[in-house]
C-alpha cells in the first residue's frame, strides 16, 4: 500500500498521518493470538523488558520484535517500511519497539512529549520516526493519543523529568511551553480501529490520558532511526532495550 501525494503532503504538515485498515485481518488475529501470552510473560525468560503501572498491571512490553516472530513481521511490513523509509531518506533500524498496553481502567497518562525531547540525550540527530499499530479500537474514552497539529515544526522544545506522575519516569514539554504554544483547536484526538496505523514525527507534540473506559488501548510501537544515525557516547547510556544496539538494517 502506497502512501499518495497527498498523504506525504499531510504529514509535512502536520507531522502525523493515519493509514487506514494496514493490517491485513488475519495478522491481526496473529497478534492479538499473542497478547496474553506476552503480558503474562517473564523477562528473564523471554529476553523482553516490561514495565508496570504503579498497580502493578503491565504498561509496557519492550523489544518484542526481537523476540517474536509476528513482531518482528510487522517491523518489516512494506505498507509500514516504505513510507518510513520515504521520510527519513535513508535506510533505517530499530531504535526500540513497544507494546503500549493500556489497560482498561488502570492505564495511565503520557504526559505531552517529543520523543525526540528525550531521545536527544542517547546521542542521536532527529532523523527518526514512529509507528503507532493499533490493536484495539482507540478512542476518546480509553486514552487515545493525542498530537499538537504542526508542533514538529517548532524543533525540539524545553523538557523536564517527571518522576511522580506515573510509574515510569518520562521527559515531558514544560508547562510554560504547553501554555505558550498550544492551542485547543490544534489538538487533534487520533481515534481509529485495529489495524489502522499511525506515523508521527520525533518532534510532534503528543500524550494521551487515562484509560477511563473498561476496554482496553493497547498498540504496537515501532521507532525507527536512520542507519547512519548510530548513537555517539554519552554519559549513562541507556539499556538496550530502550536504545538498541542492533544495527540491522531492516529490510
Ligand atoms: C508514547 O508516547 O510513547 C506512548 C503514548 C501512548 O501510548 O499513549
Ligand atoms: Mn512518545
Amino acid at each position: 500500500m502506497n502512501w499518495t501525494a497527498a498523504a506525504y503532503e499531510q504529514y509535512q504538515r502536520d507531522g502525523f498521518y493515519i493509514q487506514r485498515g494496514l493490517l491485513k485481518t488475519e495478522e491481526l488475529d496473529l497478534i492479538q493470538g499473542q497478547i496474553d501470552m506476552l503480558v503474562q510473560g517473564d523477562d528473564a525468560v523471554d529476553g523482553m523488558h516490561r514495565e508496570r503501572e504503579k498497580s502493578g498491571a503491565v504498561r509496557q512490553i519492550y523489544a518484542a520484535h526481537e523476540q517474536n516472530e509476528t513482531f518482528a513481521d510487522v517491523v518489516r511490513n512494506p505498507s509500514i517500511l516504505n513510507p518510513v523509509q520515504h521520510i527519513i531518506g535513508n535506510d533505517v533500524y530499530i531504535w526500540h519497539s513497544k507494546i503500549n498496553v493500556k489497560d482498561a481502567f488502570e492505564g495511565t497518562v503520557w504526559l505531552w512529549h517529543q520523543d525526540y525531547g528525550y531521545w536527544m540525550y542517547d546521542g542521536v540527530q532527529p532523523q527518526m520516526m514512529s509507528v503507532m499499530v493499533f490493536l484495539d479500537q482507540s478512542t476518546i474514552n480509553n486514552g487515545c493519543l493525542m498530537g499538537i497539529a504542526g508542533s514538529h515544526k517548532w524543533g525540539r522544545i524545553e523538557h523536564y523529568s517527571d518522576e511522580v506522575t506515573t510509574s515510569y519516569k518520562q521527559w515531558c514539554v514544560t508547562p510554560g511551553e504547553l501554555k505558550s504554544r498550544v492551542r485547543e483547536e490544534d489538538i487533534t484526538h487520533l481515534t481509529g480501529n485495529p489495524g489502522d496505523v499511525l506515523f508521527f514525527d520525533c518532534n510532534l507534540v503528543h500524550g494521551s490520558s487515562h484509560n477511563m473506559s473498561p476496554l482496553p488501548r493497547k498498540t504496537f510501537i515501532i521507532c525507527y532511526n536512520s542507519i547512519a544515525n548510530k548513537p555517539i557516547a554519552v554519559e549513562n547510556p541507556r539499556p538496550d532495550w530502550v536504545v538498541s544496539r542492533h544495527f540491522e538494517v531492516v529490510s
